[in-house]
């Protein structure tokens, strides 16, 4: 197992230009993924490690089909405790590795009717519901790139499928919403919800990186499905659209 330093060394080597963030239950979804080295987040300066079950966190270098590329294998949230400055610290160990793209996976719940379970969606936008900076932080454009998005949603890799974009809304967690709550987002113009992505989408944006997100909708979120949310359903239905989440980001990354 390498050290941060043999490790930055070897990311050097490799100049990765994509990153790529494997939220809940993804880490399976990395079949294209050939890694060379890899290095848990603990040994990370900066990050810490992650105590949800679920997430690996670890950060790994290798190729993504023909592409180098760096994997974060988990994420820190915000409801661990952590800071932000922690929870964003991926997209800056990404730009400090060189790479120019910063492309998030994540786990939601679907809102909108036309996400259900093993669906997936291109994040076009997102509102941050988090902490105190709910309403009142203007932040001045969406983050995510129009182009990486482009890629998502018209690639040959979406199987025929055309790849939903819309609306991420971003709440602190960790727990799920209420039904109340998920009807409020739902008028706010929220498409799905989840407890992550979005700060960590700004942070890589601030620091001149390409972001790019696609959310794997686990379940109806609360009050849509009718049946109650638990966190070992969400890790269970991560991987319905495993393949087709591969070939996205596999083009995705190509793309950077
Ligand atoms: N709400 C918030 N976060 C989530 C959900 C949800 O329903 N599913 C997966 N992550």
């Amino acid at each position: 197992m390498p050290d941060y330093t043999a490790f930055a060394a070897a990311a050097r080597a490799l100049a990765p230009r994509a990153a790529v963030v494997l939220g809940s239950g993804l880490g399976g979804v990395v079949t294209a993924f050939r890694e060379h080295v890899s290095i848990p987040f603990g040994d990370v300066p900066g990050l810490v490690p992650p105590t949800v079950s679920g997430h690996g966190g670890r950060l790994a270098l290798g190729e993504w089909g023909a592409e180098p590329a760096l994997v974060f294998f988990g994420r820190l949230h915000f409801y661990e405790g952590h800071p932000w400055g922690v929870v964003c610290g991926p997209a800056r160990v990404a730009a400090e590795l060189g790479a120019r793209a910063f492309i998030q996976t994540n786990a939601v719940g679907g809102i909108h009717p036309s996400l259900g379970p093993g669906s997936l969606m291109g994040v076009a936008k997102h509102l941050t519901l988090l902490d105190g900076s709910a309403w009142r932080t203007p932040v001045a454009a969406s983050p995510y790139s129009p182009r990486l998005l482009d890629v998502l949603a018209t690639a040959k890799a979406a199987r025929g499928r055309t790849l939903l974009t819309g609306t991420y809304a971003a709440l602190t967690g960790p727990s799920y919403e209420t039904p109340a709550e998920i009807r409020a987002l739902a008028a706010m113009g929220a498409d799905v919800v989840g407890m992550s992505t979005a700060r960590e989408a700004e942070a890589a944006a601030a620091l001149g990186l390409e972001a790019a997100a696609v959310s794997c909708v686990t379940n109806h979120a609360a009050g849509i499905g009718g049946e109650p949310l638990d966190h070992a359903e969400v890790v269970r239905n991560a991987l319905l659209a495993a393949d087709r989440l591969a070939a996205l980001l596999g083009a995705a990354v190509a793309a950077v």
